[in-house]
Parts: structure tokens; C-alpha cells; sequence
């Protein structure tokens, strides 16, 4: 076992973050078997995307589908599939985010920071509650977004129940997707945008995940709100692997307080880390370069060395809570809402490339 020295700070969903020492294991320890319960559930997920898929890919068989599956809603429009059928059909990867309540600014302002990259209508996203759905399709009309059936409202603090309950959930929906043959492309909000990385992204071929390493971890934590999953059988057992360990974990919490701690080596970003590490089913992994996808330690970097640089992503992780995080982008003229939510349009076109 070797203990690593850093400490970094997770971006995690745009819901307070905190401080925290990963430890970097060498011998696992074993992974608590499955229960039925997660097997079961991992089923059901795989097998509904995959009749949503075959449905989806020829009419002919969709009427006899919705038929033979009652548990299959292939024509409800808010159904996440095909919502997310929908924007595939617009350019092929879903740009998936997932925020809540207290994260809508951080959505409003990457939403004006992007407006005119052309990418709106790639985008789902999925928000904890109704009315931050309700309020983002008013504001925010060219994207998609679902929301999740879920109770918890309000900060999540990174590492607590209730902040692992939504991740699990989220876990899940990318899985869902991902087993109807739709490539995603998971993000978060709180991040800036230079310019569009899309076209490079989607011009890389030949690997099944494109991941990005958490600066200072020696490429050994890759982030969980910074990746491509691709459409291949590989890609596909990894994030189910991820999600199986996800539902365990949910499973193990699930009588636990939502303000109760749950150890930082169990989320889905340690999940996933691990099994790229140990190259699962001989996974092939892209990882992107820091200096171009580069989380917050950019913001740490001697000025010679940052204006040298040019990013075309910035990661604003790496800074302990909400307020701090909405108090560096506005110091570095990184936000780009006025008071009231309206896009400062201005600011965006002098900093974006
Ligand atoms: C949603 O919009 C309403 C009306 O503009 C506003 O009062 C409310 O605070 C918004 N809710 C969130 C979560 O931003
Ligand atoms: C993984 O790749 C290595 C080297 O290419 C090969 O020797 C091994 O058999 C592969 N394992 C699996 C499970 O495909
Ligand atoms: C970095 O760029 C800024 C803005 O262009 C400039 O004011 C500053 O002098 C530069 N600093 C260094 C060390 O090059």
C-alpha cells in the first residue's frame, strides 16, 4: 500500500467540495461481492438500453417492442433515452453534466460562456431537482435537461451520503445511455470554456475512453467529471464495472444519514481510476493533456508560465467550496453572469479564443 502525498480538491459535480487525501493502493482490497440486489439492478439498466437501442435503430420493430416490454417507454419525451437519442441525432455526442439547485449560477454562466460555440444542443443536463429543470428549459431553451427523481436539495457536500446517492444515480444514467450505443461525453459546469473542444475531441479515434489525469497524482486519478466514453464493448464493461461498485456502495450507505461521511476511497472517480490503473478487460485509454484540458492548478502557476500557456479547458476544481469557487472565477473574470443571470457577452468575447 502506498500512501500519496497530495491533496487536491474534486470538482465533483459543482456541489461543495472539500479537501481530500487520496490514497493510491497497489493491493485492493477485494471488492465486497455483489448482492443479487446489484446484479439485478445492473440488469435491468443494461437490458432496457439495449431494447431502447434496437428499437430505436429499426421502426419496424419498435411498435412490437413497446408492445412485448411494459417497463419500456420509448415514446415519453422526458424519458432519458430518448432525449438523448434526440440530441444524438444532432451531432453524435452527448455532452452530459449533471447539477443541482445550488449549482445553477456556475450552469448560467458556462451556458453564456459556450452560447456561441455551437454545442447547446449537444448538451443534456441532468439536474436533482424540478425546478432547476423548470427554470433552465425557460432560460435555456436549445438544451435538454431531465431531472432526477430525487429528494435531496441544497449543497451536497463531496463525500457525504447524500452526495453519493446522487452520483450513484448519475453513474447509472451514463450507463443507460452508454448501453443504447450513444457516445457521452461527461463534463461539469464549473469550468471554463476557451474555445469549443468538441471537433478535436470527436476527431481522436481508435480508443474506447478518452480520460483526463487529475493534475499532481502522477496520471493515477483520472477525473470522473472529465471523460469520453465512446460506443464499445470495452468502454461499456468499464462503466459497468464502475456502476456495479456504485450500487454496492449505495446499497452500504443506504441506511446511513445524508450528512453521514462515506470514505473518500469509495465514489465513483476512485471506482474508475482503479480499473483504468489495472487496464480492465485491457481497456485502451487516451489521456489528454493537462496543458490543453487543464484542471484548477492552472490557477496556481507561476504568471511567465500561465501566459505561456494556452488551454482550451480549464477545470475550476481545486478550491474549497461554492463561494470560494464563484470568488476565484470572478477574480480571474472567468464568470460570466451579471446579478440578475444575464450573460455578460462582452467579458465572454474577450476571453474566449
Ligand atoms: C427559478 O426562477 C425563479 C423565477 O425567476 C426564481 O425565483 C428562483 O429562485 C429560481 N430557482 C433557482 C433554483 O434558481
Ligand atoms: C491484454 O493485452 C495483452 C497484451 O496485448 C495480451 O497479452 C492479453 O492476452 C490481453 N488480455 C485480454 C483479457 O484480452
Ligand atoms: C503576463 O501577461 C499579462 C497580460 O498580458 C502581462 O500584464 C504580464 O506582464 C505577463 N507576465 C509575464 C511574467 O510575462
Amino acid at each position: 500500500m502506498m500512501r500519496v502525498k497530495q491533496i487536491f480538491m474534486l470538482s465533483g459535480l459543482g456541489i461543495i467540495c472539500t479537501v481530500l487525501f487520496i490514497t493510491v493502493r497497489k493491493d485492493m482490497p477485494e471488492q465486497n461481492k455483489l448482492t443479487v440486489d446489484v446484479l439485478e439492478k445492473i440488469d435491468n439498466i443494461v437490458s432496457k438500453s439495449k431494447t431502447f437501442s434496437l428499437a430505436t435503430q429499426n421502426p419496424n420493430t419498435k411498435k412490437a417492442l413497446t408492445k412485448s416490454h411494459s417497463n419500456v417507454i420509448i415514446e415519453d419525451e422526458n424519458d432519458l433515452l430518448s432525449v438523448a437519442r434526440k440530441i444524438s441525432s444532432y451531432n453524435r455526442t452527448v455532452l452530459v453534466t449533471m447539477v443541482n439547485d445550488a449549482y445553477l449560477k456556475f450552469t448560467y454562466s458556462w451556458l453564456c460562456n459556450t452560447k456561441n460555440m455551437g454545442i447547446h444542443k449537444s448538451v443534456l443536463i441532468i439536474t436533482t431537482d424540478q425546478v432547476s429543470k423548470d427554470n433552465l428549459t425557460r432560460d435555456w431553451p436549445e438544451v435538454s435537461v431531465v431531472a432526477m427523481d430525487m429528494k435531496l436539495k441544497g449543497d451536497q457536500t463531496y463525500s457525504k451520503v447524500g452526495y453519493v446517492k446522487i452520483m450513484v444515480k448519475r453513474t447509472e444514467m451514463i450507463l443507460s445511455i452508454l448501453m443504447a450505443d450513444i457516445e457521452v461525453f461527461v463534463f461539469e459546469v464549473d469550468c471554463l470554456w476557451l474555445a469549443n473542444p468538441i471537433p478535436d475531441l470527436q476527431s481522436i479515434t481508435g480508443y474506447d475512453i478518452l480520460v483526463n489525469p487529475v493534475a499532481r497524482t502522477n496520471n493515477r486519478v483520472f477525473a470522473g467529471g472529465f471523460l469520453w466514453l465512446y460506443v464499445t464493448d470495452k468502454a461499456k464493461a468499464v462503466w459497468k464495472k464502475v456502476t456495479e461498485q456504485m450500487i454496492a456502495l449505495g446499497e452500504r450507505i443506504s441506511k446511513m444519514s445524508d450528512n453521514a461521511q462515506v470514505s473518500e476511497g469509495e465514489n465513483d472517480q476512485q471506482f474508475f481510476s482503479r480499473l483504468i490503473n489495472e487496464r480492465y478487460m485491457n481497456v485502451s485509454i487516451k489521456m489528454l493533456n493537462l496543458d490543453v484540458y487543464a484542471d484548477g492548478q492552472w490557477y496556481n502557476l507561476p504568471e511567465d508560465k500561465r501566459n505561456q500557456s494556452h488551454p482550451v479547458i480549464i477545470n475550476n476544481n481545486w478550491v474549497v467550496g461554492n463561494e470560494a469557487k464563484i470568488n476565484r472565477a470572478k477574480k480571474w473574470k472567468h464568470w460570466f453572469i451579471h446579478d440578475d443571470l444575464t450573460c455578460d457577452m462582452d467579458l465572454v468575447s474577450q476571453t474566449v479564443y
